[in-house]
């Protein structure tokens, strides 16, 4: 017998696909319970201050308002702001919605109209009337520069890397010396799918809650605390997730509104946000950033010093591993990097695609190329005479690095060497033509995460853990691991995720899913592995008597000896007389000893084509081949995907995205899609992608690196660097809108 396992390595496509393209897939918005009530979030319209007086009389006269939650009615919470901490929260005091009075953002939620009915809801909002005593925000970036401060507390010990070296006396004796300023906007995840939370009240206390979000467990724990349930009394799921980008790792303030209306009423609410109430969450911190680089004549680097401002809130310090890159990536002797923040009246930041990573090296791989004019070296041929096998930063090896093959693959793809040095010195009919390469690199993640194998007497296996998939294919690797330690065919995976009630599993984010996730489900499935081989092997004839599991495969629905093939025991007869399933769970941790001598990262190296219309002022990229080393890719289709995606992400950034402030009101003003600008069909064209061979053998059981995120590393770069080349102006503030060019 021979099954088709499609199991790993395969390009397979999602398994959730056909639930998701007709509809069967549910997000948390389109979940029901009896009786459900509608809440409706009132936001503040000033930035700053305190509300003095709520009148809510004209929305409670409409028929259909159950009620009016604000700070002045409000069931008792907790006042300690530690009790409102996740498990991604940034150092400082989180918010607590409706807490009090106090305005610290534009935007803040600061009423919940609960009604019969969503529109109604949405009426009896507009009839509140707020009274506000309204202090002064600041949010603009500029003025706050001198009051920028070094946050006491790191999110993580590595992003602080001991400076090296004596910087400035080496940037002095530098033949070559390049000074720049890079600055990013703020910038709006705007997934597809908005924030919602159907919270459903049990008639026995119980609350179960659809929620958006990239982390059911976080968001589990962080209702228990703030509301002060047991924590079997509350059940987070998630099943589906229509993209985050990282808005949906934090709890957001829905979440809140929906369990303390459901709790207050006893009666199932849902609350769901605007688009335009999306840009009162979290998003990408604007950027200023300095980058000194010193090389000799040759373009070896010599020092390197990068210095970068951020805002935050004025109640969290939020900050990103924007600088660690600048120390980490190229050898050079000198360095010192620095990661400020300054505090501004404005909602905390969050993370969004590769935080830190996507602006911090958009400003090194920028500056790099300002380095390879001034020293009339080839863009590519610097970074090659600049690589590096080791981690500069904590000068240790890192695990694995194919960065090289990433280079060299993807400029022979690219057609590289096709490039004239010269800006301006391509040109195609009306178009100015310009060729841009950039490095990526991120952290390749191990995270402690938890799984569940069950293996039914049918043949069956269940998958369980409490991970989501924000899109990103999490049950397609899961399915695929399952079945290929089984040697099942993916038909007989059933894989559950994105519920609280099961196994253990941190937030889905920084591209460690794949790593983490499915190194405990390979374990999971490898208890089951031992205890099928040891029923296996006391059936009366089993040709597998006293076989070790290290010495069979299972493989094609079949369990096998690997030296004797022909000692093999179909897995149907393996099955026989098990009467009750095979469960295996296990938790999943990295080897502290191989974190503490080794860095793990993936990498990229990216190349764009840029084309210009002058006449049209008309700018499109035109192709960009982004060759990826990640360790074992598990589904190249899935993968493909992720890189995809992340490239138009990079494009955005490049190009178009950016969230403008009006600083009379301290608010975010294109809070729209159709103002906040994303790249659309017409906007991209042809993706390339490239998974260079990479062999890990230490970070995870799975030799995997995760991607997604490190699609977007070096892709704004690549493609600012080719606007260069292509038009001889330097833009150094993203986006790069037309009008920077004229
Ligand atoms: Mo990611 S920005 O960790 O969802």
């Amino acid at each position: 017998m021979s099954v088709e396992t499609n199991s790993i390595g395969k390009p397979v496509s999602r398994i959730d696909g056909p639930a998701k393209v007709t509809g069967r897939a549910k997000y948390a918005a389109e979940f029901t319970a009896p009786d459900l009530a509608y809440g409706f979030v009132v936001s503040s319209v000033v930035a700053k201050g305190r509300i003095q007086s709520i009148d809510r009389s004209a929305a409670l006269a409409v028929p259909g308002v159950i009620e009016v939650f604000a700070h002045d009615n409000r069931p008792s919470l907790p006042s300690s702001h530690e009790k409102y901490k996740d498990q991604v929260a940034a150092p400082g005091s989180p918010f607590r919605p409706l807490y009090n009075g106090e305005i610290l953002f534009s935007g803040q939620p600061v009423a919940l109209v609960v009604a019969e009915e969503l529109e109604i809801a949405r009426f009896a909002a507009s009839l509140i009337d707020i009274i506000y005593e309204t202090g002064e925000a600041v949010t603009y970036l500029d003025t706050q520069i001198d009051k920028a401060f070094e946050p006491p507390e790191k999110r993580a010990p590595d992003w602080d890397p001991p400076a090296r070296g004596d910087v400035d006396s080496a940037l002095l004796r530098s033949p070559t010396r390049i000074r720049t300023e890079y600055r990013t906007p703020v910038e709006h995840h705007n997934p597809m799918e908005t924030f919602a939370s159907t919270a459903v009240w049990e008639n026995d206390g119980r609350l179960t809650v659809y929620d958006k979000t990239q982390g059911a467990p976080n968001c589990h724990e962080y209702l228990c605390s703030v509301f002060g349930l047991a924590k079997d009394k509350v059940r987070v799921l998630s099943p589906y997730v229509g993209g985050a980008f990282g808005v949906g790792l934090r709890p957001n303030y829905q979440l809140f509104m929906a369990a303390l209306a459901a709790i207050g009423l006893k009666r199932s609410v849902r609350v769901a946000l605007t688009r335009q109430q999306m840009f009162t969450l979290g998003y990408r911190p604007q950027t200023l950033q300095t980058l000194t680089l010193g090389a000799d004549n040759d373009g070896r680097l010599v020092a390197v010093k990068h210095d970068a401002i951020a805002n935050t809130s004025r109640f969290e310090d939020y900050q990103e591993p924007t600088v660690v890159w600048s120390g980490a990536l190229y050898p050079c002797d000198h360095a010192t990097v620095t990661s400020r923040l300054a505090r501004l009246d404005l909602v905390t930041p969050c993370d969004m695609r590769a935080p830190g990573g996507a602006v911090g090296m958009y400003a090194l791989e920028s500056a790099m190329d300002e380095l390879s004019y001034a020293v009339g070296v080839d863009p590519l041929e610097l970074r090659l005479k600049n690589y590096s096998e080791r981690d500069q930063n904590q000068d240790r090896p890192i695990s694995s690095k194919a960065l090289k093959d990433c280079y060299l693959q993807g400029a022979e793809r690219f057609g590289w060497s096709k490039r004239k040095p010269a800006p301006r010195s391509m040109r195609e009919g009306r178009e100015l033509v310009g060729y841009g390469m950039a490095t990526g690199i991120w952290s390749a993640f191990f995270v402690p995460t938890s799984a569940r194998a069950i293996l039914a007497p049918d043949g069956t296996l269940e998958i369980a853990c409490a991970t989501a998939d924000i899109g990103t294919g999490t049950y397609t690797i899961l399915a695929q691991i399952g079945a290929e330690m089984l040697g099942l065919p993916l038909d007989n995976v059933i894989v559950k995720i994105g519920d609280s009630d099961l196994p253990r599993a941190p937030v889905e984010g920084g591209s460690w899913t794949a790593a983490s996730a499915g190194s405990a489900v390979m374990q999971a499935c490898d208890g089951i592995r031992k205890e099928l081989l040891k029923h296996a092997s006391a059936i009366n004839n089993s040709p597998l008597q006293g076989v070790d599991v290290a010495d069979v495969t299972m493989v094609d629905g079949q369990i096998r000896m690997k030296r004797d093939p022909s000692r093999a025991m179909p897995l149907s007869e393996a099955l026989t007389g098990l009467n009750e399933p095979i469960t295996s769970e296990v938790s999943s941790t990295p080897d502290e000893r191989v974190l503490q001598e080794y860095s793990h990262y993936a990498h990229s190296a990216v190349f764009a084509e840029v084309r210009l219309d002058e006449e049209l002022g008309m700018l499109r990229v035109a192709r960009v081949v982004s060759a990826v080393a990640a360790g074992r890719i598990l589904n190249p289709k899935t993968a493909r995907s992720q890189i995809l995606g992340a490239v138009v992400g990079g494009i955005g950034m490049a190009l178009h995205e950016e969230t403008v402030i009006d600083h009379r009101y301290g608010r975010f003003m294109n809070h729209s899609l159709a103002e906040y600008h994303v790249p659309v069909h017409a906007d991209v064209h042809a993706i390339d992608v490239i998974f260079v061979d990479e062999q890990e053998h230490r970070l995870n059981p799975l030799g995997v690196k995760g991607v997604g995120e490190i699609g977007i590393v070096g892709t704004a770069a690549a493609i600012a660097n080719a606007v260069f080349h292509a038009t001889g102006v330097r833009v150094r503030d993203l986006p790069i809108t037309i009008d920077k060019l004229l």
